[in-house]
C-alpha cells in the first residue's frame, strides 16, 4: 500500500533527510521566524520583530507595476535588469555620493537576500571562510554555510555610548582561508556604523591581502548622526565604501528596494560589482531566477525616480521612532541599551539577564509586544533583543507603554 503524504514515519523521514547535502539539511531555522511562529496569531500583539515599517508601498510605485502588466510586459526580460532600471540605479548612486557611476556596475536581483546569496557564491565555497562581525542579520551567516564555507564571527561589544567593533579584531580574524569580509554598516541589529577611517582600514587590508569585501549598506539612508562631507545631493548617508573605493576594488555591494521604499514584500534588489564581473553575474542570475519580473522593475524605476519625498518620510519616521523607544527605555529600570547610530533597530537587554530569548518570550506572553531574540543574530547577541522602530508612531507608543508596565510589575 502506498504511504499517504500526511503519514509520518520518522525512520523514512530521517532517511530522506539524511540523503540531502548536509549544508542544506543543517541550515539553521531563523530564530526570528521561531518567535513569529510562536505568537503570530496573538490578539492585539504589537509586532516589532521583523525589519519593516507599517506603511504599504506608495501608490505611484504600485501604479508603475500595474501599468507595466497592463501594457503586456509579462515575458522573460533582461537577465541583468532593464537597461532603464540599471541606469536609474546608477543615477541614484551619483546623487547619493556625488561621483559618476556606469550602469554596467549594477545587476538587478530578486531581493537583497539574493544579492547576498550571489555575492557569497561568487567568492566562497567548501573549505573557505567569510569573516562577519556579529551580532548580524542571520541570513548572511546562513548563506555562507549553504555554500559549504564557514563563517567566522567577530563580536561587536556593547557599551553605553553605542555598539563597538574593533577593526583590529576583524582583521586579525582573517586567515589564509578567508575569502571575504562581510561588512554590514549601518548594522542590523545593533545600529553600529563604521566610520570612514574604519572602512579605509578594511579596504587597505583587503587590497593588500587580495580579499573581497561584501558591503551591505542597505540602511545607509537611515543614519542619525551629523557628518561633514562625503555626500551627494540627497543629503546625509552613513559613511560608505563608495566614498573611498576605486572601480576595480574587490567590493561586492548588495542592496535592496525593501527598506527605503517600503517594498519588503516585492523581493527586488541589486548588486554592484566591478564591470569585469558582468557576464559571471548574469550567469548566476540566469541559473537561479533567470531575471526579475519586468513589472517589478518598472515599479523600482518609479521608486528611484519619484521616491525621494517618500524616503525622506521613512527616515523621519524612523528618527521619531528611535526617540520614542529611547525615551521609553530610559524610564525602564535596568534596561541596557545605547542609541543606535544607524539602521532602524534597538538591540537592548536587561542588566543581569543573559537570556534574551527567554525575555522575548516573556515579553510576548506578558506585555503583548513581539521582539526578536538576540541569539538569532549570533552568539554575542544572546543577552539582547531586537526591536524595530520603523513602524507607526501609535504602535510604538503603545509598545513603549506596555514595556514600561511589564517592567514595573516584574
Ligand atoms: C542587513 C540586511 N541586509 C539585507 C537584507 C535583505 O533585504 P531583502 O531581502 O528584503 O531585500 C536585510 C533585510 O532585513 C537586512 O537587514
Amino acid at each position: 500500500m502506498t504511504r499517504p503524504f500526511s503519514a509520518l514515519d520518522s525512520n523514512i523521514d530521517q532517511a530522506l533527510l539524511n540523503s540531502l547535502r548536509p549544508e542544506a539539511r543543517n541550515a539553521p531555522t531563523s530564530g526570528i521566524i521561531d518567535i513569529v511562529n510562536y505568537a503570530r496569531e496573538k490578539e492585539g500583539l504589537v509586532p516589532l520583530w521583523v525589519g519593516e515599517g507599517s506603511l504599504p508601498t506608495p501608490d505611484f510605485i504600485c501604479e508603475a507595476a500595474h501599468q507595466s502588466l497592463k501594457a503586456g510586459e509579462t515575458f522573460y526580460t533582461w537577465q541583468r535588469g532593464l537597461p532603464e532600471l540599471r541606469q536609474a540605479i546608477a543615477d541614484y548612486h551619483q546623487a547619493l555620493y556625488g561621483r559618476t557611476f556606469d550602469s554596467e556596475h549594477f545587476i538587478v536581483t530578486g531581493s537583497g537576500m539574493q544579492a547576498i546569496q550571489i555575492a557569497v557564491r561568487l567568492v566562497a565555497g567548501a573549505g573557505d571562510e567569510i569573516v562577519i562581525p556579529t551580532p548580524a542579520w542571520p541570513n548572511m551567516a546562513a548563506a555562507t554555510g549553504l555554500t559549504g564555507a564557514r563563517f567566522v564571527e567577530v563580536p561587536q561589544y556593547f557599551s553605553h555610548d553605542g555598539w563597538k567593533l574593533s577593526i583590529d579584531d576583524l582583521l586579525a580574524a582573517c586567515t589564509d582561508k578567508t575569502k571575504a569580509i562581510f561588512l554590514n554598516s549601518p548594522c542590523n541589529p545593533t545600529g553600529w556604523t563604521a566610520s570612514l577611517d574604519d572602512l579605509q582600514q578594511v579596504l587597505d587590508f583587503a587590497r593588500a591581502r587580495g580579499l573581497w569585501i561584501i558591503a551591505d549598506e542597505i540602511y545607509t539612508r537611515f543614519f542619525y548622526e551629523e557628518r561633514q562631507g562625503g555626500n551627494g545631493e540627497l543629503g546625509p548617508t552613513a559613511p560608505s565604501f563608495y566614498e573611498i573605493c576605486k572601480e576595480d576594488d574587490r567590493i561586492l555591494f548588495v542592496n535592496s528596494f525593501s527598506k527605503n521604499w517600503a517594498m519588503t514584500g516585492w523581493r527586488i534588489g541589486w548588486i554592484s560589482a566591478p564591470t569585469a564581473l558582468g557576464d559571471v553575474l548574469e550567469n548566476l542570475v540566469q541559473y537561479s531566477t533567470s531575471g526579475v519580473a519586468a513589472f517589478m522593475q518598472r515599479a523600482a524605476i518609479a521608486a528611484l525616480k519619484e521616491g525621494e519625498p517618500f524616503v525622506a518620510e521613512q527616515v523621519e519616521r524612523a528618527r521619531a521612532g528611535r526617540k520614542t523607544v529611547l525615551d521609553a527605555l530610559a524610564k525602564v529600570p535596568g534596561a541596557k541599551f545605547a542609541p543606535p547610530s544607524g539602521a532602524f533597530y534597538l538591540f537592548w537587554g536587561l542588566e543581569k539577564h543573559e537570556d534574551g530569548g527567554a525575555l522575548a518570550r516573556e515579553i510576548v506572553d506578558q506585555a503583548n509586544v513581539g521582539l526578536a531574540p538576540g541569539f538569532a543574530f549570533g552568539q554575542s547577541g544572546t543577552p539582547f533583543m531586537r526591536l524595530c522602530f520603523a513602524t507607526n508612531p501609535e504602535n510604538l507608543a503603545l509598545a513603549a507603554t506596555r514595556l514600561q508596565g511589564w517592567m514595573a510589575q516584574r
